[in-house]
């Protein structure tokens, strides 16, 4: 069998020549998942779709892997499409972890359904690299440790864009968010509802919706964009700044709160302010710069801490403030650097896992959509210079992905949607963003809303990334109601959440 050959059906895809089948009329057959569903009562199905949308000449297709949630509460009343985010994350195993949380806040009247997009999970996924082969400096180096370190993202970034470009020359460009917006709709028809897009987005979810919505504006009935990316950025611009525009002011609030709850907060005992302890942190991370803390770990070598993880960590566990009191007593012994403290903090770490990322989804992606590139690492240097700018304390939280990979990035997605986001939809779109979230700002729901007629933000002010990191019984009738009956809440609304940070009980 020929490389390209194998390679192809590695990749899932049909290298057979098949005729696409007649779609929007036969339905979807629903049937048992072959992932762990946990005892939820998912239901899979596959669907057969265009492999190459930009060529009518071809007729190799491509079989989606879809998952559905049933409505929990009554008769279904339609379905809601999902999609969680990264982009790069699958669909099937995050509604696994979504679905029961998501489900409710839609009143339970509706079928969920989601499906891995291009890249991910089950569908051809995007994957130039075995796990073994793969380095560790994208995932765990931060360019702004130093100079050294910037130089090896940058390295790293490079042999992966180039071995991924060549090793995937056949279908990397398959991948991308336009091909994924068709995919849905192709969804959509198969439903056999009315052909109108009802779709709930998260974090990079929401640039899937805003994109879907400004392909497709006749074909939208209800779109919520939850945590929203500032999806002009993540198309045109080599750095995408707006992903830490309010990642201080999140951690300088989770500092308060914990000296508003010092007996939940154990920062609050080693320092006295919360000027304090956010000194002894940032002098602390800078230490971890030239002197690592090193983790004693039985039977194996013993696990370094450096400023690129505690300084990553720290940003992805504002995520979830049910992780916050963990947070807190993990910077406390690492500022104490007392070894014990954080093994000992790490085990109690009862809190559901996230689902993993696909690192290489993420890449293969993003920089496939993403438009411009660069030639050298000092075409950089402004590019971190505006993170800088941006944000004191993270100014290199994620960007060997977002950054450093997509500039060199060997290939363009067959279809990108390149207009300006300036749309009239049939029906206006919901968005909703968080005070204090790390990483996707409410700046970036107002900037997207801007340009969708009609569209209202709902503020909800708390902490972590999306809606759904803090309870909110406000925003969640706002959101079942929206789906009810398309009532947008009033410009202007503001939602607390249930209850503040650093209570213990606190629901997700
Ligand atoms: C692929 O990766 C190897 C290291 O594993 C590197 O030596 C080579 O230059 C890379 N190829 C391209 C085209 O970047
Ligand atoms: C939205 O953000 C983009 C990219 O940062 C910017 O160019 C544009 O002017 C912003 N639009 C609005 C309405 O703020
Ligand atoms: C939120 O809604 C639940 C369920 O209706 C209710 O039991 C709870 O008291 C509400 N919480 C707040 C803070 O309003």
């Amino acid at each position: 069998m020929s490389y390209t050959k194998s390679l192809l059906l590695a990749l899932g895809i049909s290298a057979v020549q098949a005729v696409p089948k007649p779609r929007g009329d036969e339905g979807i057959r629903w049937g048992k998942c072959d992932i762990d569903t946990q005892g939820l009562p998912v239901e899979c199905a596959k669907l057969t779709v265009p492999l190459d949308y930009s060529d009518d000449s071809c007729e190799d297709t491509l079989d989606l892997a879809l998952i559905r949630y049933p409505a929990q509460n009554g008769p279904s009343q339609g379905t809601i499409m999902l999609n969680f985010g990264g982009p790069g994350q699958d669909g099937l195993n995050s509604m696994i972890s979504y679905a029961p949380i998501q489900g409710p806040v839609t009143g339970g009247q509706f079928d969920l359904v989601s499906w891995d997009p291009r890249g991910t999970g089950q569908t051809l996924r995007f994957a130039c690299f075995e796990p073994e082969e793969i380095g560790v400096t994208l995932a765990h180096e931060l360019p702004d440790e130093s100079p050294e370190v910037r130089q090896r993202v940058w390295d790293e970034a490079g042999y992966i864009a180039g071995n991924c470009s060549e090793r995937l020359s056949e279908t990397g460009d398959l991948v991308g968010t336009a091909f994924t917006v068709r995919d849905m709709f192709q969804i959509v028809d198969a439903l056999g509802e009315d052909g109108m897009l009802r779709y709930w987005g998260i974090s990079g979810g929401t640039t899937l919706g805003a994109t879907a919505a400004a392909m497709f504006p006749d074909r939208i009935d209800k779109v919520i964009l939850d945590g929203v990316m500032n999806a002009h950025e993540y198309y045109h611009s080599v750095g995408e700044t707006n992903i830490v525009l309010t990642a201080d002011d999140t951690f300088l609030g989770f500092i308060n709160a914990c000296f508003d709850n010092p007996k939940k907060c154990p920062l609050a005992t080693i320092t006295d302010s919360p000027d304090a302890a956010l000194k002894v942190i940032v002098d602390t991370f800078e230490t971890l710069k030239t002197e690592p803390l090193l983790v004693p770990v039985e039977d194996a070598d013993p696990v370094a801490i450096t400023y690129s993880i505690a300084n990553s960590f720290t940003l992805s566990t504002l995520y979830r403030p049910n992780s916050y009191q963990l947070l807190a007593s993990i910077l406390t012994a690492v500022v104490k650097r007392d070894t014990v403290a954080l093994v000992e903090a790490f085990s109690g770490d009862g809190s559901p896992s996230a689902v993993p990322q696909q690192g290489q989804a993420v890449m293969g992606i993003r920089c496939g959509d993403k438009i411009p590139r660069v030639d050298d690492l000092s075409d950089l240097d402004e590019v971190d210079e505006d993170f800088r700018e941006t944000s004191k304390y993270f100014p290199g939280f994620g960007v060997g992905y977002y950054v450093y990979a997509c500039a060199q990035w060997g290939f363009e997605a067959k279809e990108r949607y390149e207009g300006d986001f300036q749309v009239r939809t049939s029906s206006p779109l919901l968005f909703i963003g968080n005070t204090y979230d790390p990483v996707t700002p409410l700046a970036s729901a107002r900037n997207m809303s801007a340009g969708f007629e009609g569209s209202v933000v709902l503020q909800q002010d708390g902490f972590g990334h999306t809606s759904i990191a803090q309870t909110s019984n406000c925003t969640n009738e706002a959101i079942a109601k929206y789906f009810a009956d398309g009532t947008l809440p009033e410009e202007g609304t503001v939602c607390a959440p249930n209850h503040p940070l650093f209570a213990n009980d606190e629901e997700i």
